[in-house]
């Protein structure tokens, strides 16, 4: 039997990269997929593609930093398609500007990377407890290296706090839902070739080649290589495990 047979699962920005490989990999195990996305083309787009795999999957624009808009979503899914039981909270952004750059410029990484990156997290989260609570549901949040060091390469110190909290709020929540059967666990990616990096990729090869020095498997990963990990967090696999983080990384922070 698929893993995620009888599942109903969100995914936050669902319209590229990682969050898309996972709203696939998720229907492929037979779980029925809310796709979403603050961009409507993109996640209508990866609905109709796993529909047209033969998957279940429906899509709905959401900017997860729109508190009022997330519960009302949320009504709308109970409504619609049903009782949520896996939420991935994946959508996010990054800047790669130093601290020491123009004050109101790493002011507004602040504010735009936390309100999205960990405040997004939080208000997604809300909106999808009751149902989650009810399901014994499982919880994936997508942290980062940066769950545990600031990358000497350019980077925001914003984007190293959010994803740090990511870590924090999931040991948080593991250890408050537990008694109730909800399972919340995240997956920390090493450098996986997305729209959040064609910039860097485009321009600077030294810094890729930087990151793949550092990676003993050699090379950077592709978004299908985060699928099995979330997979396995969001299935009965994985059942007596929470609170934790699963590196995704080729072994970048083992060395
Ligand atoms: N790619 C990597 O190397 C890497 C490494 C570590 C962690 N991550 C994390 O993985 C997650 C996914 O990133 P990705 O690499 O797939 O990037 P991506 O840019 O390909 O995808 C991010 C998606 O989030 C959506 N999004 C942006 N703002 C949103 C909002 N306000 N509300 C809803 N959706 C919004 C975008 O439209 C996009 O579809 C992010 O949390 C990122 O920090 C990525």
């Amino acid at each position: 039997m698929a893993l995620l047979a009888n599942h109903i699962a969100v995914v936050t920005g669902a319209g590229s990269g990682i969050g898309r490989a996972i709203a696939a990999g998720y229907a492929r195990e037979g779980a029925r997929v809310v796709l979403l996305d603050v961009n409507a083309d993109t996640v209508a787009e990866a609905a109709q593609e796993i529909r047209k795999a033969g998957g279940k999957a429906e899509s709905f624009a959401l900017d997860v930093t729109k508190r009022d808009d997330c519960f009302a979503l949320a009504r709308q899914v109970a409504d619609k398609v049903g009782q949520v039981s896996i939420l991935v909270n994946n959508a996010g952004i990054t800047r790669r500007n130093a601290f020491t750059a123009d004050t109101e410029t790493v002011a507004k990484d602040w504010n735009d990377i936390i309100s999205l990156n960990l405040n997004g997290v939080f208000n997604v989260t809300q909106a999808f407890l009751a149902p989650l609570r009810v399901a014994k549901g499982r919880i994936v949040n997508i942290g980062s290296i940066q769950s545990f060091v600031h990358l000497r390469t350019p980077s925001s110190a914003a984007y190293t706090t959010s994803k740090h909290g990511v870590l924090g709020f999931t040991k948080a929540l593991a250890a408050e839902l537990g008694k109730e059967g909800v399972r919340v666990n995240a997956i920390g990616p090493g450098f996986i070739e997305t729209n959040i990096n064609a910039n860097v990729r485009a321009t600077n090869p030294a810094l890729v080649q930087a990151f793949v020095d550092h990676t003993p498997l050699a090379r950077t990963g592709k978004p299908e290589d985060i699928v099995g990990p979330a997979i396995f967090l969001a299935s009965d696999l994985s059942a007596y495990v929470t609170g934790t983080i699963v590196m995704v990384d080729g072994g970048y922070r083992t060395v």
